[in-house]
């Protein structure tokens, strides 16, 4: 099965490969602008002052747009995950390739957890603009501070092993 399967996607490697480094590239830096140049500074305003009446509505405006920000790195994601698997299968890849053995522990030790989480927080249950409608503004400001501490917490991680594994997949260093 997986040869057949391997057969009929080799002929198409390079255009998978295409789709794969497009949506790794996306899913890396697309998402970074807004959290680098919006999303952080009204951030560590608010952190400076917590309590100003002026920075709470800009505070909540700027984390309920980067529930939306994500979109795009949350399409991109599974692509690179379809995709890198169909490239594994037709390129006759297997476990014992060192760059490639790292950097699937990486993406499956540290990014799919990271991303789960995130999708969550961002789309599901933790999506701050649907739970300001439904009024619990308790709920609201438990739901801000924890995505704001997940950020805090895994965006140094997933900018350093985010590179780290686009530098193991272009230069195969190992
Ligand atoms: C977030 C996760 C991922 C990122 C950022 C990523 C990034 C990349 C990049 C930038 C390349 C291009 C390398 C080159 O130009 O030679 C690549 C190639 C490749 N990736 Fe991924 N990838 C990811 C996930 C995966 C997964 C989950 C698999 C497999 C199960 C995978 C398998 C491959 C394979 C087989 C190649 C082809 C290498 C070649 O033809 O030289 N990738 N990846």
């Amino acid at each position: 099965m997986l040869e057949y399967i391997g057969t009929t996607l080799a002929p198409y490697y390079l255009y998978i490969k295409f789709v794969h480094v497009t949506a790794a590239l996306g899913w890396i830096w697309s998402a970074s602008t807004a959290y680098a140049y919006y999303l952080l500074p009204i951030m560590k305003a608010w952190r400076r002052n917590p309590h100003d009446a002026e920075i709470i509505p800009v505070r909540d405006w700027a984390m309920e747009r980067f529930d939306e920000v994500v979109i795009y790195e949350h399409v991109f994601f599974p692509i690179v995950l379809v995709t890198g698997p169909m490239m594994y299968i037709a390129g006759g890849w297997n476990a014992g390739v060192a760059w490639l053995d790292l950097k699937l522990l990486i993406v499956i030790g540290l990014f799919i957890p990271i991303e789960i989480t995130d999708y969550y927080m961002s789309h599901f249950g933790g999506n701050k603009r649907r739970i300001k409608a439904s009024g619990d503004m308790v709920r609201f400001e438990r739901a801000m501070h924890r995505h704001w501490w997940f950020f805090l917490i895994t965006s140094p991680a997933v900018m350093v092993y985010g590179l780290l594994i686009v530098l193991l997949a272009i230069a195969k260093p190992i």
